[in-house]
């Protein structure tokens, strides 16, 4: 068997793990041969390709990004995308898929199984928002980023009594800022799945001061004011038709100040968020994925992705993964208000 192996979306801590986990196993336990597509789904439709074999995947554990490099290409919105992808595996004898990617990635891998595809699918994205997943691998290391972003503006926020914002990655789901903002010990966590009033938080902000100490705002990139919209960059959509949004944080920054007369910043974590070394948890996760995806291929159960469910992997089907994102239940929510203010 010759099995191809793409990582599509925004990268995440942990890619390299899955695909390490993929190729030792594959060959050492089924004897398959590897071809590694370059920058998502534009390698099968361009037919960018590169080699994958044992020496490739050598020293690549603890490496942030992808060695197979990633893109947002959407190959439905492509005339005869779907065609010419079938044709180019067919062309380079590739028998089955590996793709590792978030919703838009295993979007894209559940319609190609549609077509007849035969395709593994692998959960990766910071955001934590794939449905029939616990966890995705990559999360766990952005929130210990942004945990010790959130330690680090404590310490300057005392200094010079200021109010610190930090904005962090979730564009529809708040996972980021709720994890981060409960371990980091924020005093206001903004998520977009419960639009907030700017009253209410300049309240939170006021009353931390009473009590000598400095208010930190964790804010995740899609929250929005109760009376405002989302804030977004002047830019293009990308091909799954998302906006790039920004100024959030700043925008916080600015009404906290003006309202409250105390000095803000913010403080945007962006990018930093995804580049760099997994934590153990990603590795183990990342490398527990790649070991079942490889496994589900050799049983030639294709259409399905793996997922963490509690402490076992399991396969689910990937339209149960793609269907409906997985955004923090108001539950969650409500349990960290208690440390608001
Ligand atoms: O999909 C993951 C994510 O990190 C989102 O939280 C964020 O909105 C987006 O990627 C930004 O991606 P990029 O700048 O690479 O387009």
């Amino acid at each position: 068997m010759r099995i191809g192996v793409l990582t599509g979306g925004g990268d995440c801590p942990g890619l390299n793990a899955v695909i390490r986990a993929v190729v030792r196993k594959g060959v050492a336990d089924y004897g398959y041969e590897f071809i590694g597509f370059r920058d998502g789904w534009k390698g099968p439709l361009e037919g960018l390709t590169m080699e994958l074999g044992i020496d490739q995947v050598r020293g690549i554990l603890p490496r942030g990004g992808t060695i197979l490099g990633s893109s947002r290409t959407n190959p439905i919105k492509v005339d005869g995308g779907v065609a010419t992808i079938e044709k180019n595996l067919a062309e380079l004898g590739v028998d089955a898929l590996v793709a590792i990617g978030g919703e838009d990635t295993l979007g894209v891998a559940t319609q190609l199984h549609e077509h007849g595809v035969k395709v593994v699918g692998c959960p990766k994205t910071i955001d934590n928002d794939l449905s029939a997943t616990d966890y995705t691998f990559g999360f766990d290391t952005a929130v210990q980023v942004a945990t010790d972003a959130i330690d680090r503006l404590h310490t300057t926020a005392e200094s010079h009594h200021r109010a610190l914002v930090i904005e962090v990655m979730g564009r529809h789901a708040g996972w980021i800022a709720l994890h981060s903002g409960l371990a980091g010990g924020a005093n206001v966590i903004l998520i977009p799945e419960v639009p907030f009033d700017i009253d209410q938080v300049c309240g939170w902000v006021e009353s931390r001061f009473e009590s000598h100490y400095a208010p930190i705002i964790c804010v995740a990139e899609g929250a929005l004011p109760s009376d405002g919209d989302l804030m977004t960059r002047e830019a293009p959509l990308d091909a799954f038709g998302h906006a790039r949004l920004a100024g959030i944080g700043d925008w916080l920054a600015n009404e906290i100040e003006r309202r409250t007369g105390k000095e803000s910043r913010a403080a945007v974590l962006g990018h930093i968020q995804r580049g760099g070394t997994p934590t153990a948890f990603d590795r183990v996760l990342a490398t527990r994925f790649g070991l079942q995806a490889i496994d589900a291929i050799h049983d030639g159960e294709f259409g399905v992705m793996v997922a963490l469910h509690g402490t076992d992997i399991v396969r689910v089907p990937l339209s149960e993964a793609t269907g409906v994102l997985k955004t923090v239940p108001p539950e969650r929510y409500e349990e960290v208000r208690t440390f608001f203010g």
